[in-house]
């Protein structure tokens, strides 16, 4: 059966490093608040708010051209492209074609993924079923996310706005018929849609507009509106339950325990989140991946930023069994269980 392996992997995040001091200036907050409650000590956003340039497809393009590199493959290897972000360049189309175009690749197709933190959980599951039916070879499957053009950074955002930072990870997924190469061994996706104003941006969303009206009027739409609203408890109470469940059923349908795992790395939403799950699990240290703590909750990012920093480190080698899970917006959530 042909494998699913991870033939080159890449991240790129904006310079610009903003730190909990650094909100502090521009809202009523601390960084013995944010760090005690999150872990995150600093995050990057672009720096300059009005800076077309740097957006999501190009920190995707950065991040993809670092992974064409690992993999030693160009752009004209590409057979198909998987973008999972919320924070698109346009409302539409997608960041999927702009990524192919800022690339050079041919006229392959595109797909863009909208499950926020599981975003990249659910594209690189794609990917797979793509490669495991002999469908593509090489899978380019991005995560990339630009928060900072849309935070509330009044105090009436705090609790959201210090969360989220900017970021992409971008991974080659292939096939390979070799005896030792990686593979995907499970996956699974859920998702819960009762509560989907949890955690969301309402506008500019058809149930929010009027017939009348153009889709967003600036005297018609509150603040509230336009950033992202977060029930921050009610979401870290569901993160901390549905994280072990996803993470049981990836390792029991592929016959393993939590003990063959080598590392563990969650979607970084919240450093207590995966403490958390860490106890739960036993997990020593050395087996969990985090980096929230240079980076914030990077979105459909975070998992493939994290990935990518644990091989180039070393901390990741070949053959090491890696369990990928995630949280989030939707709710949605899911895993992916791989021997690298
Ligand atoms: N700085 C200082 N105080 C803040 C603040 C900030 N940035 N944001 C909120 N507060 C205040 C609140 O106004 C509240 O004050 P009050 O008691 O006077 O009303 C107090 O701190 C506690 O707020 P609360 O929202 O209950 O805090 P919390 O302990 O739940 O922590 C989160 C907030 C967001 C850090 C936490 O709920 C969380 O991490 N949830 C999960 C979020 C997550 O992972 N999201 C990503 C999903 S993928």
């Amino acid at each position: 059966m042909t494998k699913s392996t991870i033939k080159g992997i890449g991240h790129y995040v904006p310079e610009n490093i903003v730190t909990n001091d650094d909100l502090s200036k521009l809202m009523t907050t601390n960084d013995e608040w944010i760090t005690e409650r999150t872990g995150i000590k600093e995050r990057r956003h672009r720096k300059n708010r009005n800076d077309t340039e740097e957006t999501t497809a190009f920190m995707a393009f950065k991040a993809s051209e670092k992974a064409l590199e690992m993999a030693g493959l160009t752009s004209k290897d590409i057979d198909f492209i998987v973008f999972a972000t919320l924070s698109p360049d346009y409302y539409f189309p997608g960041c999927g074609v702009l990524l192919q175009e800022m690339l050079g690749c041919d006229t392959i197709g595109a797909l863009d993924v909208r499950n926020q933190c599981s975003g990249f959980v659910y594209a690189m599951s794609v990917a797979n079923a793509f490669i495991k039916t002999n469908a593509y070879k090489n899978i380019l499957v991005v995560g990339a996310e630009m928060h900072s053009f849309g935070l509330d950074f009044s105090d009436a955002g705090r609790g959201v706005s210090i969360i989220f930072g900017d970021g992409a990870g971008a991974l080659i997924l292939s096939a390979s018929e070799e005896e030792n190469a990686g593979d995907i061994l499970a996956f699974n996706m859920h998702s819960e849609g009762k509560y989907a104003e949890e955690l969301c941006t309402k506008f500019p969303g058809s149930k929010f507009g009027w017939s009348d009206r153009m889709r967003l009027e600036p005297e018609n739409v509150t603040d509230a509106e336009i950033y992202p609203v977060m029930n921050g408890n009610f979401v870290f109470k569901h993160a901390v339950t549905r994280f072990p469940e996803t993470m049981k059923e990836a390792l029991k349908s592929a016959g393993k325990t939590i003990e063959d795992l080598d590392m563990f790395i969650p979607h970084q939403a919240n450093l207590r989140i995966a403490q958390f799950v860490q106890r739960q699990f036993n997990l020593p240290d050395e087996k969990v991946y985090n980096n929230i703590q240079k980076y914030g909750n990077t979105t459909a990012a975070s998992i493939p930023l994290a990935l990518s920093e644990a091989i180039h480190e070393g901390k990741i080698k070949k053959g090491d069994l890696v369990l990928l899970s995630a949280f989030g917006s939707g709710f949605t959530w899911g895993s992916i269980l791989f021997e690298y």
